[in-house]
């Protein structure tokens, strides 16, 4: 069988042969094993309803095995034998061109060089589902392959849940992940419900199929890294031979030297993992490797008097690190941290004074005495990084629950009030004013004829259009521009494209639309192919999530929904080709709602007015709420927008004079 008439079948005439073995070089995690009796008969009731009765007492064998081996059933036997990866549209059998790149987006996802866990269906954060399990990937790229775009696909968790009549203008896929009651968002929740076959944790990208390898984080981690720079250099300096420390060499954390090359500076990276560390070097993601203390202070001495810019993984403690150069008075311009303190218990944080080998021991064997050396190197950790900060170092928090466990381990993290943090996180300081309040997010693309030329002729157009905006630019986002500038100009030469051809570039509401408009014109003249436009999902509107994308909103809503709700819905009716929603992601489940979109540009008028309409919406819509909270750089934005747009009405904050209030109560 060819692949178009494999994807056309569905779920297989004749039941696919039982694989004896999986070739599985990156499995996911075993999960919990959480349901009762009767729930792991209902799992298995569920889990049969996608195929037809003759072979129900075969397979209930079967998923009742990788139930129990696994703590899920993901249907191996049901893995397609062709490859997983981004074909050029035109191999997609497809009745709507639009369906047509949902499916290439799909198997980028599943593409064994993209995903994390392939054979489960997960693409990162290991969990980050884009199905739960094979029948539904088969089932649905069926619908996909035979949908009009009269009709629309309504996605329940990684469940196809149907082909239903809609119109040309509607998205052809509704996409939501591990949306629940909100009692129900527990961790437990998720495991149970997910071992059910009933929810999945989508993370961000991965159930939304708009996941493009490292690429995304690398430049996030610049724009955070050089603007960290900017906040404590004169505009006169420049980052060159100015110390950036922080630890992890791992998924998201291995892109920041590399993000700190780009940046400029000096950047120091701590790994407890030697093989985490020689990995990256040996990817080219770090320059230097050093395993002795002494031998990093030479080095870095002889990095500062030589104004370098230079990456160094020390293969040790950072513990160590911030202590030594404390005693050495070597100045440290810029600190953070990204080990993985969301998960300290069992392996994201290794203490200080214990050996990694020691620590992984501890772990399997005295987890209660592995929580006390946690807690007593998060503290030391803590007062060294308070004795830098005397002295002047700029510490940022990277998302990671870094000041969130030291504070609960008792370290002296607190502000004056005793509720906030001394430090603030990178979204409340960098990412959120600098970025997010002024409109400029991670927006990116695919070329989805699968050509590196045409990724090469997008970077030029997209190059273009940026500098003609620039030209015109307030100067409250100039560097913002220039930035933006930078980064697509050296897009190539800093190799990232992993999977698809695809591209991030920070951009704004004007900059987002004009790019779109402009690969839609050369898509017109036949000068490439079609483009799937989206972003990640960690951007100006798409989420909510109080200690991250909305942790620099201060009117008390960062606790609410609101705007990811009416993102989701305000861009599925001006023209997103799909849209998602999901509950999880990055934080966790229960702890932030996001969403996002895929647009397909095929050089047609529709898809120009469709692009011009949802691209503004998709971006004021965050700028208009993070406005009404009063935050400055958003009132400059939106005040802006309305002026480029007398349709667009937003309403405005009355600011309230703090003497007013005073002596209120
Ligand atoms: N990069 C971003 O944009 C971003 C954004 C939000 C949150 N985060 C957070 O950053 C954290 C890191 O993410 P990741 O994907 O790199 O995780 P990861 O687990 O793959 O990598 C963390 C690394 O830190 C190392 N490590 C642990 N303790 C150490 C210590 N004391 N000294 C030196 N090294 C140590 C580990 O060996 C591991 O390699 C996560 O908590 C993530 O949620 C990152």
């Amino acid at each position: 069988m060819t692949f178009q008439e494999q994807i056309l079948q569905g779920i297989p005439a004749e039941l696919p042969l039982k694989k004896e073995s999986i070739q599985n070089p990156n499995p996911a995690p075993k999960r919990k094993d959480i349901l009762s009796k009767e729930e792991k008969q209902l799992a298995i009731r569920n889990a049969l309803r996608y195929f037809p009765k003759k072979w129900h007492s075969e397979l209930s064998l079967e998923f009742a095995e990788e139930l129990k081996s696994f703590g899920r059933i993901y249907m191996h036997r049901f893995k397609p034998t062709y490859d997983l990866y981004a074909r050029p549209i035109e191999m997609y059998p497809a009745k709507s061109k639009q369906a047509a790149g949902i499916m290439l987006m799909i198997q980028n996802n599943l593409d064994p060089a993209v995903a994390q866990h392939p054979e489960e269906l997960i693409t990162y954060g290991g969990n980050g589902a884009v199905f739960q399990n094979w029948a539904q990937y088969l089932i649905t790229m069926q619908y996909l392959a035979t949908m009009t775009d009269e009709q629309t696909l309504h996605m329940y968790s990684g469940h196809p849940m149907g082909l239903f009549p809609s119109s040309k203008e509607a998205p052809r896929v509704v996409v939501t992940n591990g949306m629940m009651v909100p009692n129900y968002s527990q961790q437990d929740d998720w495991e149970k419900f997910n071992a059910l076959g009933v929810t999945q944790y989508g993370q961000m990208t991965a159930g939304s199929f708009m996941y493009i390898g490292p690429q995304g984080i690398v430049h996030g981690t610049t724009i955070t890294v050089m603007n960290a720079f900017r906040k404590i250099l004169k505009s006169t300096e420049n980052p060159a031979g100015k110390i950036f420390l922080t630890s992890g060499l791992g998924g998201m954390s291995g892109a920041q030297p590399k993000a700190g090359n780009i940046a400029g500076c000096i950047t120091i990276c701590a790994e407890v993992n030697a093989k985490a560390a020689i990995k990256r070097h040996e990817q080219g993601w770090v320059d230097v490797l050093i395993d002795s203390i002494d031998e990093l202070v030479k080095r870095v001495k002889i990095a500062q008097e030589n104004s370098e810019v230079v990456s160094i993984a020390f293969i040790g403690n950072i513990v160590e690190v911030w202590e030594r150069f404390d005693t050495e008075n070597i100045f440290i311009h810029v600190g953070s941290d990204q080990t993985s303190l969301h998960n300290p218990w069992s392996g994201g944080y290794y203490p200080a004074g214990l050996s990694y080998e020691e620590s992984n021991d501890l772990i399997r064997n005295n987890p209660e005495k592995f929580k006390i050396h946690v807690r007593a190197s998060l503290v030391r950790q803590a007062n060294s990084i308070n004795n830098h900060a005397a002295k002047g170092t700029y510490f940022f928090d990277y998302g990671n629950a870094f000041l969130l466990e030291a504070s609960r381990a008792g370290a002296n993290v607190f502000a004056e009030n005793n509720i906030d943090f001394k430090y603030p996180s990178y979204v409340q300081d960098i990412l959120g004013p600098m970025c997010f309040d002024y409109g400029f997010g991670p927006f990116r693309w695919v070329c989805t004829s699968g050509k590196s030329e045409d990724l090469d002729k997008t970077d030029a157009i997209a190059m273009e259009v940026l500098s003609e905006i620039m030209m015109n630019s307030p100067k409250e986002i100039q560097l913002q521009m220039q930035d933006n500038i930078t980064w697509i100009k050296n897009a190539k030469t800093n190799k990232l494209v992993v999977g698809s051809q695809a591209r991030i570039l920070y951009a704004d509401a004007e900059g987002r639309a004009k790019i779109a408009e402009a690969f839609n014109n050369a898509i017109a003249k036949g000068e490439i192919g079609a483009v799937v436009l989206g972003r990640d999902h960690h951007d100006v509107s798409g989420t909510d999530s109080p200690y991250r994308e909305t942790s620099n909103i201060y009117d008390g809503s960062k606790f609410t929904a609101d705007m990811a709700i009416h993102n989701v819905i305000g861009d599925s009716f001006r023209g997103a080709t799909w849209v998602s929603i999901h509950n999880g992601g990055g934080v966790g489940w229960g702890e932030v709602i996001n969403g996002g979109f895929g647009m397909l540009l095929d050089g047609t008028k529709d898809a120009e007015r469709r692009l011009k309409s949802m691209l503004f919406y998709d971006v004021n819509n965050g700028i208009a709420r993070r406005s009404w909270a009063r935050n400055d750089e958003a009132l400059f934005a939106i005040k802006r927008e309305m002026q480029r747009r007398p349709d667009l009405k937003v309403t405005l904050p009355n600011i309230v004079e703090d003497t007013i209030l005073k002596d209120l109560f």
